[in-house]
């Protein structure tokens, strides 16, 4: 494939997040000796979110940063908008050096290129469904008719034309975690962050809702950063997993190779338990 360089949307280059005070320190102490975890918060009293992270996401594609409970999945992914700023290391989004972004140019790239998906979408009771999807739009001043349309075709593509005027306890959790993507469609970003925003649904719904979700972004073109703790949804859903252990990626690769060539025991368990 031609110029894939300019295929890149994400490109994450040795990225550390310590949490705790003297981050920076861990990260100097780290450079000239190995430090476990424990010695880490025993000697600095700070914590491991994340471990010398790399990794590209390319235009077009699912990528899945998979991995148990606690192993810095959401950790990684807000640093692509930077609601979290690394300790060390460099980012870059649409070519762009994040961290050399100033405040208007960050706001920007959150208002109008990135959306995110969250577990529990935080729906605004009060308002309909059809204001809860067009809030960035009428937030950036956006007019109510053009709105509106942006409502009704991004509420046809997660299938819920015609619950414009409902509220959101109205809505069973598949529902409205439709209505969130809606929301996040709403301003057409080009990518889309998602934290398990399946993870609390039940299992058919949410076969029902990987499906949809698989056709839209390839409809629609969107580069997507997708977290789950559940490989059979990273392999239905993504084009390539990012297996993440303790802060660490443990393993980057397709469906297939994750499967087929586990790279530690790590990943070979949570084969064996996707394949029960
Ligand atoms: N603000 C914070 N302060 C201290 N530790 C944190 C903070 N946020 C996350 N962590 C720690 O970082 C690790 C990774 O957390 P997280 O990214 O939420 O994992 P995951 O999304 O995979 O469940 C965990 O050990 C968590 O306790
Ligand atoms: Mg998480």
């Amino acid at each position: 494939m031609a110029a894939l360089d300019t295929d890149e949307v994400i490109r994450l280059e040795g990225v550390w997040k310590i949490f705790g005070e003297r981050g920076a320190e861990v990260i100097t102490a780290l450079q000239q000796r190995q430090l476990t975890a424990s010695e880490v918060y025993m000697e600095y009293d700070c914590h491991i979110g994340v471990a010398d992270c790399s990794f590209d996401v390319r235009r077009g594609e699912i990528f899945c940063v998979m991995g148990l409970s606690g192993s810095g999945k959401s950790t990684v992914v807000r640093h692509l908008n930077r609601l979290i700023e690394p300790t060390a290391g460099s980012i870059h989004v649409f070519g762009r050096d994040l961290l050399a972004l100033k405040p208007k140019e960050l706001r920007r790239l959150r208002a109008h290129e990135i959306g995110m998906v969250f577990q529990h979408m935080a729906l605004l009771p009060h308002l309909t469904v059809r204001d809860n999807v067009i809030l960035p739009l009428a937030i950036r001043g956006e007019a109510q008719a053009r709105s509106w349309q942006v409502a009704r075709d991004c509420l046809a593509l997660v299938n819920l034309s015609g619950h414009e005027e409902r509220y959101p306890a109205q809505l069973s959790g598949g529902m409205q975690q439709r209505v969130g993507l809606a929301r996040a469609l709403a301003s057409d970003p080009s990518l889309l962050l998602m934290d398990e925003p399946f993870s609390a649904l039940d299992p058919l719904i949410r076969r029902q809702l990987q499906q949809e979700f698989k056709d839209i972004a390839a409809q629609l073109q969107k580069t997507t950063v997708f977290i789950t703790h559940d490989l059979a949804e990273a392999v239905n859903i993504g084009d390539r997993i990012a297996m993440m252990k303790s802060g660490r990626i443990v393993q980057i690769g397709t469906p297939d190779e994750i499967i087929n060539h586990p790279a530690d025991d790590y990943v070979r368990e949570f084969v064996a338990g996707a394949e029960k």
